[in-house]
């Protein structure tokens, strides 16, 4: 781990526009309703043949399914976009602890068309990130064409790819038929794809679902729909719009979609461990999978699976074996970017804390004590206790002890919070 937290130093501050820290993006994320099969499609831009020569070590003139393939071939296991989770900090971190292609939190193509200054902060690409992927939603192709081609104008060679959201159920997104609504009407979805494919030379990805009414698999059908209006690759999450986020993900219609298309598939849904990544892309075939729920508080995912693709080992799981000086190093890092770009997105750090700190001795209590923090003072504050504590009152040595001998450990351990816990209360 040691050798990822001196990595930390690389992050570099503010660059470009500043960013809104852990915000909601251009939509918040929940997810709702209605679906039906998708049919017969007009299709235009057949075979994704736009040509490309930027990144990813791809020749000149290669397809811009190719550029994609190259970036998943370097490294297949992807941060997944989560609207208010994955900030440019949190992605240069996962970054650093090896995930591959980051992926900024779904903005709004209309919200950018506005020039509203708080959608444009989302466009933010951290250098440690060399290039990522900036992903949109809306309905209306003009709209989006037109903001994909500002975005690639102003981010340049950082600009990786543009994914459209087509998977989004939150109901706000949907009731402007956005979001996973466009599976409602592959037609539309269409004509918004091949709009955006012909405005930038990027490639143009899609993530969606396995289909909008719960039992109604539309998936495979919209993923050729796609393809054949110019996609360069797709991600599928494994559950319908109607689920939400509940219930498992179906892990069987990424298989079906790879048999289907030949443009680079990337799973989504129920990714939580390293045995999962693995696991699913030897189920499913998938070029490359995404890490959403199972990457909150938990970058070390990524160095566990780049530990294993290096070495072909397992390296046990990751999360509760990060020693609590590293997690408060990781924790204490994230603040101080926010505060960085933004002061006022610090407070944003408490939704982050209590990922980070998540099963460790006496986490609900500390949860309790980090909604006090308001200002990066506060935290710096609060991790230096939380530091000290950790050297002198042996977290480690609670987390490393003889199951047998955890108990009088951890006793004192609570004791010592305890005293914490008041000194805070009597200082805030
Ligand atoms: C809080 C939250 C926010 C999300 N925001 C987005 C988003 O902005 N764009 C997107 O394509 N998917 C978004 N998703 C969906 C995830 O990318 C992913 O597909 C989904 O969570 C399934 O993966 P999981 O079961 O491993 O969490 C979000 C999910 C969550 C939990």
């Amino acid at each position: 781990m040691t050798e990822f937290a001196a990595g930390l130093d690389g992050v570099a501050g503010a660059d470009g526009a500043t960013a809104e820290g852990a915000g909601t993006a251009g939509a918040a994320a929940g997810e709702v309703n209605d679906a039906r099969a998708a049919g017969a499609v007009d299709t235009t831009n057949a075979d994704a043949e736009t040509t490309t020569s930027t990144a990813a070590g791809t020749a000149p003139g290669a397809s811009t399914s190719d550029v994609y393939r190259g970036y998943l071939a370097q490294n297949p296991v992807l941060l997944a976009p989560m609207a208010g989770w994955t900030e440019v900090v949190f992605r240069s971190i996962c970054k650093i602890y090896g995930s591959g292609l980051t992926c900024s939190e779904m903005i709004s193509a209309q919200g950018l068309a506005y020039d509203n200054i708080r959608t444009l902060k989302y466009l933010d690409i951290n250098p440690q990130e060399g290039s990522a992927v900036i992903q949109l939603f809306g309905s209306n192709p003009q709209v989006m064409a037109l903001q994909a081609s500002r975005i690639e104008e102003l981010l340049g060679t950082k600009l990786a790819a543009i994914d459209i959201n087509m998977g989004c159920p939150a109901r706000k997104v949907v009731r402007k038929g956005e979001g996973s609504a466009m599976m409602k009407d592959p037609q539309l979805a269409s004509q918004v794809i091949s709009a955006t494919v012909e405005a930038v030379s990027v490639p143009v990805t899609v993530k969606f679902r396995r289909g909008f009414e719960h039992g109604c698999e539309t998936a495979v059908d919209f993923a050729k729909m796609a393809e054949q209006s110019g996609a360069a690759g797709c991600c599928v999450h494994g559950r319908y719009s109607k689920d939400l986020y509940h219930g498992e993900s179906d892990w069987g219609v990424v298989g079906r979609v790879k048999d289907t298309v030949q443009i680079p598939v990337v799973a989504s849904g129920d990714i939580k461990s390293s045995s999962d990544v693995f696991e699913c892309m030897r189920q499913t075939g998938a070029d490359a999978v995404m890490v959403a729920r199972g990457a909150q508080g938990n970058p070390w995912i990524f160095l566990q699976c780049r530990e294993i693709r290096e070495h072909s080992g397992d390296a046990g799981d990751p999360q509760n074996e990060v020693p609590m000086e590293e997690r408060i190093r990781v924790a204490r890092f994230h603040v101080e970017k926010l505060a960085e770009r933004d002061p006022r997105s610090v407070v944003h750090m408490r939704n982050f804390f209590s990922q980070y700190f998540k099963g460790v001795p006496a986490a609900s209590m500390y949860r309790g004590m980090v909604t006090s923090c308001a200002t990066i003072d506060d935290f710096e504050d609060f991790f230096d206790q939380m530091w000290n504590a950790s050297l002198t009152h042996g977290y480690q040595k609670v987390l490393d002890a003889d199951p047998l001998q955890r108990g009088a450990a951890y006793e004192d351990l609570e004791h010592w919070a305890q005293q914490l816990r008041e000194f805070w209360d009597s200082e805030n």
